[in-house]
């Protein structure tokens, strides 16, 4: 049956992985949990084990806390089930703060009623020569439990899925992998200091987790927002690891509303359906086409307009020259000689309001000249308009 095209959703033109987003960290992980309990259950009703396969890192810690209350208040039981972690630093003392086989004593397996001999992450203590024989028998341990009922993920700034890196195949193994730089400075805060952070570690292959029955990856946060576009809109590469999750076909990626910013339904949203052309939007979408074209807003054609989906708005607000003009006066008005705001005046397109007058106004200095040689027309502006302005330097106090 052909499709209306009013029922065509645009999204699912530009997004191959589905995405729920979440107002908040908390709601998006009790969804996650939610998910998990209610498999839990059904697998228990059956007489059945639940495989889960779990991540560790900042991400699922909310989801793990949702879990362990839900286990103290709700009585959800973790008897039948079944873990498999992703991954493990290596070389690492099992019981050293830092090992994800502490944090999930930590975060979950302590506070729950789990069987210990249920519980399986990979061993970071083994000598290299053991590695191979030990990822060999984790993969068929994880085969003869049945394989992850429910795989849980975390996504690294680079696109990494469990450790595995950007260049992984999507045949990739249990292994052990070599940590690129980015994924050791965003796991240092966990370290005294970024070359305390292990080189390598040893993650199950992506051919594994794709292996997974069902698999929800959680991202939360700004950080996450760019790696999420590429992974959910890009193409599939193995340079962006999490875009091969694209292959499953029972994947969802769970994200609050900072890491879906980048989506080009919030970024773009006319290319994804019907939006109502308020002033701002206008301008985002001008700007950002002008930005994409490498032209000054004034010489954007009627041409440009539609070869970029902006058609509709030619045909709402008149053709290019008017738009153009509107919005280059919108930026224009954005630049002001009155940073605390005008007193008096109502500009909308000013940055700052002119209520209340004067104003209070702190200028972060990260370095102690900053406040001068970045802003220091502001600063003078600021205080020659009556404003009451303090300084905050923020140094580690060894220029005093
Ligand atoms: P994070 O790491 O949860 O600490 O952001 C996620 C990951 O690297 O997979």
């Amino acid at each position: 049956m052909q499709r209306e095209p009013a029922e065509i959703n645009l999204i699912d033109a530009f997004e191959r992985i589905s995405v729920q987003i979440f107002p908040t960290i908390k709601e998006g992980s009790a969804w996650a949990a939610q998910q998990i309990a209610s498999l839990i259950k059904q697998k228990g009703e059956a007489g059945e084990k639940c495989v889960l396969g779990l991540a560790t890192g900042s991400t699922p810690k909310t989801l793990y806390a949702e879990l362990v209350r839900m286990h103290r208040e709700e009585g959800l039981s973790f008897k039948n089930v079944i873990t498999f972690n992703l991954d493990e630093y290596y070389p690492i003392d099992n019981d050293a703060f830092q090992s994800y086989n502490a944090f999930m004593q930590r975060h979950l397996f302590q506070h729950v009623d789990i069987d210990p001999a249920n519980i399986h992450i990979p061993n970071g203590q083994l000598s290299k020569e053991e590695i191979k024989t030990h990822a060999v028998s984790y993969e068929k341990m994880l085969e003869e439990a049945g394989g992850i009922d429910l795989q849980i993920l975390g996504i690294g700034i680079n696109g990494h899925i469990g450790f595995n890196e950007p260049g992984s195949s999507i045949y990739s193994k249990t292994r052990l992998i070599n940590l690129e730089n980015s994924t050791r400075l965003a796991n240092a805060y966990e370290f005294a200091n970024i070359s305390e952070v292990p080189r390598l570690a040893i993650t199950m292959g992506i051919s594994v987790i794709l292996k997974a029955k069902k698999i929800v990856l959680l991202a939360w946060g700004p950080s996450k927002a760019a790696v999420v576009q590429k992974a959910v809109e890009g193409n599939v590469t193995e340079t962006v690891p999490a875009s091969l999750l694209q292959q499953h076909n029972d994947c969802s990626f769970i994200i609050d509303e900072a890491a879906a910013a980048e989506l080009t339904r919030f970024k773009s949203p006319w290319l994804t359906g019907e939006i109502t052309w308020s002033a701002k939007m206008i301008k985002k979408a001008v700007v950002n086409m002008a930005l994409k074209l490498e032209k000054p807003v004034l010489s954007l054609t009627n041409n440009d307009y539609t070869e970029f989906g902006l058609g509709d708005l030619l045909i709402e607000q008149g053709d290019a020259y008017e738009i153009n003009l509107k919005v280059y006066y919108m930026l224009r008005d954005s630049i002001t000689g009155w940073p605390g705001g005008k007193p008096k005046a109502t500009i909308p397109a000013h940055p700052e309001r002119s209520e209340p007058y004067p104003k209070k106004v702190i200028i972060f200095s990260p370095h102690p000249d900053d406040d001068i040689i970045s802003m220091g027309g502001t600063f003078q502006r600021l205080h020659d308009q009556g404003h009451e302005v303090h300084i905050a330097y923020q140094t580690s106090g060894i220029f005093s």
